[in-house]
């Protein structure tokens, strides 16, 4: 697209059209799938020089060209790398920027496989680990050691859906020489752009919404210009890069996920909102719902929210859980979340460290693309099931 008149295009404008130039490929729409290894030189002088583009399959094809430069254009970051899944975008970064004696402070409310890497690998390789309150705020200054060469934040929480004040975080950290990664794929860039509130490296499973349709494990991460020469040579040291065909299928699944996650959003707000006035429900925990703690700070900072939230049962234990997840038949029981499908799983917080008194059992609902008075019917047979248990 050539004109250019200063006004950015709409977000499913640039959903639908970036990351490759279908005149660069013969006009087809799409990217060719490029199965690569080994690439051609043309002749020995070439080859000593690396002079090309592409030198060998695991650093880049116009495939993982074509995904990683439609990201960078929604994140506004300056490379992309795309990996084999949503944990290895989390582990290649945190590999890539700490050493034996650097500290990190992690969220205590981290996607659990975080902490199970952190807890076991970054530890028996010499880094140490501390983990903070997602509400600490600017107060992450006076947890901030000497040592500190990262902060990991995922926002909203895992599960528990607080909301962090990352420009706050970001501040104290980078005063204190610190880089700040996010694990941002709750929002997507498309409803947090994290690079612009200040964070260096922003993380994604493509596995979510991007690809859209649980058949696809894929990873993105983001760097601004500052880190991404070491993003990008942790990539190439570790030679964790993502198949041909699962790059193509979440470029694929980029084209739609704006229309698909504004459906996602208008549902899980209309069926969080009745959730709340249900009998057997306590709390919704959604950090788009005016009764959410974090409400004030989600409005400020995001620009939308997606389709998964959890809700806390009025109390109870684990048979009133398993009463509500045997009677639904519309939510499938599965981990994972951002495909077209509805899923819903019991939530286990035994491994946190900040410790939240909650009514009763929680359980977190991704909400779909089904009609809402479909998936509200069965959330509600659910609950008269977990009523009925003791
Ligand atoms: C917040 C978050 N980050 C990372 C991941 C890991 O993604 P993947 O399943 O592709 O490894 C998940 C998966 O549920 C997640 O919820």
């Amino acid at each position: 697209m050539t004109r250019d008149n200063g006004r950015i295009k709409g977000v499913n404008t640039r959903l639908a059209h970036s990351g490759h130039d279908p005149h660069g490929f013969h006009g087809f729409v799409n990217p060719p799938v490029v199965h690569a290894s080994t690439v051609l030189y043309p002749n020995a002088a070439t080859m000593a020089a690396r002079a090309q583009k592409y030198t060998y399959g695991t650093r880049g094809t116009p495939t993982t060209d074509a995904l990683c430069a439609a990201i960078d254009e929604l994140e506004g970051s300056a490379g992309t790398i795309a990996v084999p899944s949503g944990l290895a975008a989390v582990t290649i970064p945190l590999l890539g920027f700490l050493s034996a004696g650097d500290h990190i402070l992690i969220t205590d409310s981290v996607y659990h496989p975080t902490r199970h890497f952190a807890d076991t690998m970054l530890k028996r390789l010499g880094v140490e680990v501390d983990y903070y309150d997602p509400h600490v705020g600017a107060g992450i200054a006076a947890l901030i050691k000497p040592n500190t060469k990262v902060v990991l934040t995922e926002s909203p929480a895992s599960n528990t859906f607080e909301i962090q004040d990352i420009p706050a975080i970001s501040k104290a950290a980078h005063a204190a020489g610190a880089i700040v990664m996010m694990d941002n794929t709750w929002a997507t860039p498309l409803y947090f752009k994290a690079l612009d509130f200040g964070v260096d490296v922003t993380i994604h499973a493509a596995t979510k919404y991007p690809a859209g349709h649980s058949d696809v494990l894929s990873g993105t991460v983001s760097a601004n210009a500052d880190c991404w020469p070491r993003l990008r040579e942790a990539f190439f040291t570790l030679g964790c890069c993502a198949g041909p065909d699962d790059v193509y299928q979440v470029l694929r699944g980029l084209r739609t996920m704006g229309v698909r996650l504004a459906h996602h959003e208008k549902s899980a707000l209309d069926i969080a909102r009745w959730l709340e006035g249900q009998p057997g429900v306590a709390r919704v925990l959604h950090p788009g719902l005016e009764s959410h703690p974090d409400h004030e700070l989600f409005k400020r900072d995001f620009g939308g929210s997606s389709g998964i939230f959890s809700a806390v049962l009025s109390g109870g234990g684990q048979n009133k859980a398993h009463a509500f997840l045997d009677a639904l038949e519309i939510f499938g029981l599965g981990y994972s979340w951002g495909g077209f499908e509805s899923l819903a799983v019991p939530v286990n917080l035994s491994d946190r460290k900040v410790v939240t008194p909650y009514e009763g059992p929680i359980i977190r609902l991704q909400i779909g693309l089904e009609d809402v008075a479909d998936l509200k019917e069965d959330i509600a047979a659910g609950l008269q099931a977990a009523n009925a248990a003791e």
